[in-house]
This record gives C-alpha cells, structure tokens and sequence, in this order.
C-alpha cells in the first residue's frame, strides 16, 4: 500500500516535470516600455509563471500551451505603485480612525488588495501600515489564500513624537502613540531593527509634516540630520531601502544628505534639491492626482479642516515642482498614496503625470520599469521579456496614444495566473 502510494506520487511529479504549466497569449501589440515603442502582432509564451518569450505572432512554437486570444489588444507590464496604503480605507479619515482596529483594517485591506490588482497593478509598496497588517496581507496573498498584488511592505512607519507618523488626535490622558514613534539616533535604530524583525521589506519614515496629520507642519523638518543618517545607515545595513515622507524643502534636503532611495511626495523640492536627486540618482515619488480627490471629497470622508488648508497650499506647488522635476531629468517613481483616495483608481495619476510634463511612455516607464528599479527587482518585474514574472496586463486602445486607456484594464495576469480577462475570446 505504502509503495503503491510512492510509485503514484512519484509519477505525478514526473508528469508535473514533463508538461510544464504553459500559456501562449497571442496576437496582442507588445508594448516595450523602455523604449515606448509597440511591437505589432506579437505573442507572448509564458512558462511556470514567468516569461519564456516574446515573438511575431504565430511564431513561438507553443504546441501544448493553453492559448488565450490579446486579439489586438496592447500589453504591458503589470503596473507598480510604490506608495500605497492597504488597508486604509478612503471615506474614513480624521478622528474616524480611531474607531478602525488593526484586525478591522486588514479585512479592508483584503478587498483593497483584490481592487489593486483588478485595476492592472501588480505590485505595490505599501508604505505604512498599523500592526504590520500589511505583512500579514502579503503573507495571506502569497500562499493564494486572498488574490491581490505583490506587496513590499513598510511595518510601521517611523517617526518623531508628534510627528506625522505619530497619532496625535487624542488628548494626553490617553497616551495614544503611533507604532512607530522613536527619538534619538539608537531609539530610531531599534524601530528599523524591529521592523525587519515583523516582517517590513522597506523602511517608511517622517522626514517633515504632513498633510493629513493633526497640528504638523509641512515646512518643518521632523529628524534631526543625526537621525536620519543612523536610520539609512541601519536601514541600508539590514538590505531595506529606505522611502521618506517629505514635503518640505529642509526635510528634504536633510533626506537625500542621509542618502534615502526615494523621497515620497517631495512637495517644495528646491532646484538645488533637484540637482541632488539627479546627482545621487534618488527617486521622486510624486503623488499628484490625491489633491484632487483631497479638496473635492475629503471633506465627507472625515479630513480635518486644517488639513484641506494645507492642501490647498501643497496640492498646486507639489504639480509645479513635479514639472521642474521632469525638466531637470530626475528619476520618477509612480508613487499615488492610494487609501487617501480610493484603491484600485490608481491609473488617475497618469493623465495629471502627462498634463504636468511626461510623454506617456515616460508615464509608463515610472509605472513599470522605473519602480522596478527603485523596488531593486528588475530581474522580475517592470518589462515584458524572457525571464521575467509573467505580470502582464492588456487594453483595447493604444496607452501610447492616449494614456487614459489604462484608467480601464481589460486583463491582468499575475505570475502567469489570470485575474481578469474581458477581451473578446
Ligand atoms: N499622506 C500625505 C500627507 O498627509 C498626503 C499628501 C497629499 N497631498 C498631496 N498634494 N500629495 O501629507
């Protein structure tokens, strides 16, 4: 009984071996990001989740393969975002997220992860999260128990005490903390240390105000310069890149001097700054569609009056600036701050990229092999050729052309799984 067990285990495996799982996606125009050019009818062959190759149609040689039809549509890389929050909900933002536990924000980040993926978006920072959820979500997605994007995530995002990434809604009595709060150089040591520890595959920290916070500045540092180099330099030692929450022009200056890898919203970045960036080869994550979701329908979703205030002042200079940047050839991540506007409309963000200075392809190269570079994963993801995860996406009209297209995604396949597939078969 036993062998007869064996010997019939030990087949499947052979037949597993010999017949591996292949699909051909045929007949598509294959647009090669990198250099914004599209190849006319071509297939892709994908093998046990990666891409095995790209070809003139008909040309792959894929007897066995399970043929899905592109029927002309245009296929791209599977989209990243590298600023995301999961499991935050957009209608529920100010005092009403005291109300929110951390088990009850992972069930909201359970459906938002699926909307993610559903929209094209394939893979996602996610830059802060209470409790870690967001290491549990990836976990949860990973072994296939919930569909949703590959999530590298923050843990906890680090900051000062009544800083942007503390919790500053409730009166003293309370001690209300945020997770994250550390002061002093070895203080903010051992958050970096901890978060490795839970899981955080990045490093998230506050290098000025915020926005959204309750009584923080935008124009005020929050880090002394001695804290921030100690935590890029514990970050960097434990292999995790480092993302800094930065509006304003000192705490930005203050970041790049400690050699973060992406400075997140960079509102107010100086020319001189710029320079920097360019220099130093450090990403811009820019998130310039939220405003409008901000001043339009933050109100009804909770946020503070002081906050549409600030808003009004950072939402049109963040636009500017991100076109000085474009101008002065720095790097640009595809970053949006999704969870303060409503997940799975992250391919907003591209129109406002074109309307302020980028060409499409230059919109789609942030999305895809610009933040595969930031995320250091371009042996996966961020380009559609042999190697890679089979991440691709597909939609009817030409992206190149008219950047909206990809506001509505026809396919999404992920690790050669399909997610969505509404192209006529
Ligand atoms: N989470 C950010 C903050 O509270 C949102 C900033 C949004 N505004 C903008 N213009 N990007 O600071």
């Amino acid at each position: 009984m036993l062998r007869a067990l064996f010997t019939a285990a030990s087949l499947l495996a052979l037949c597993a071996a010999a017949s591996a799982d292949t699909t051909l996606l045929s007949g598509g125009h294959v647009i090669d990001a990198e250099r914004g050019t599209v190849l006319k009818d071509h297939d892709i062959l994908i093998e046990d989740g990666r891409i095995k190759a790209v070809g003139r149609a008909g040309t792959l040689g894929a007897s066995g393969a399970t043929s899905i039809a592109m029927n002309g549509a245009f296929l791209l890389p599977g989209l990243s975002d590298s600023h995301v929050h999961l499991t935050s909900r957009s209608d529920i933002h100010g005092y009403r997220r005291l109300t929110v536990s951390t088990a009850r924000a992972a069930i909201s980040g359970v459906a938002n992860a699926e909307k993610t993926l559903r929209a094209g978006f394939t893979t996602v920072r996610n830059l802060g999260a209470p409790g870690f959820a967001d290491v549990d979500l990836k976990s949860a997605i990973d072994s296939g128990e919930v569909p949703g994007p590959r999530i590298i995530p923050a843990g906890q995002s680090i900051g000062i005490t009544g800083g942007h990434c503390d919790s500053n809604l409730m009166p003293y009595e309370f001690r209300e903390t945020g997770g994250g709060v550390a002061d002093g150089p070895w203080a903010v040591r051992q958050k970096v240390r901890e978060n490795k520890k839970f899981g955080a595959e990045v490093i998230k920290f506050c290098g000025t105000g915020g926005v959204l916070s309750k009584g923080t500045s935008i124009g005020a540092q929050q880090f002394t310069l001695e804290e921030m180099k100690a935590l890029v330099e514990e970050a960097h030692e434990l292999g995790l890149k480092v993302a800094v929450h930065a509006h304003g022009a000192k705490g930005i200056a203050s970041a790049i001097e400690a050699g973060v890898d992406s400075i997140e919203h960079a509102s107010l970045i100086t020319d001189e700054s710029l320079k920097a960036a360019v220099k130093t080869g450090i990403f811009l994550s820019m998130d310039i569609y939220v405003s409008d979701f901000i001043l339009g329908e933050g109100e009804a979703a909770g946020i503070l009056p002081e906050s549409l205030e600030k808003e009004k002042i950072v939402g049109k200079a963040q636009r500017e600036r991100f076109q000085a940047a474009v101008k002065a050839g720095a790097r640009m991540a595809f970053g949006t701050d999704a969870g303060v506007y409503t997940h799975g409309m992250n391919a907003r963000q591209f129109a406002y990229m074109v309307q302020w200075g980028m060409t499409p392809a230059d919109a789609i190269r942030a999305a895809t092999i610009g933040n595969a570079e930031l995320f250091g994963l371009t042996n996966d993801i961020g380009s559609l050729s042999a190697g890679k995860r089979a991440d691709i996406i597909a939609v009817t009209g030409n992206p190149l052309t008219d950047v909206r297209e990809l506001e509505d995604v026809d396919f999404v396949m992920k690790d050669g799984a399909v997610f969505v597939n509404e192209l006529a078969q």
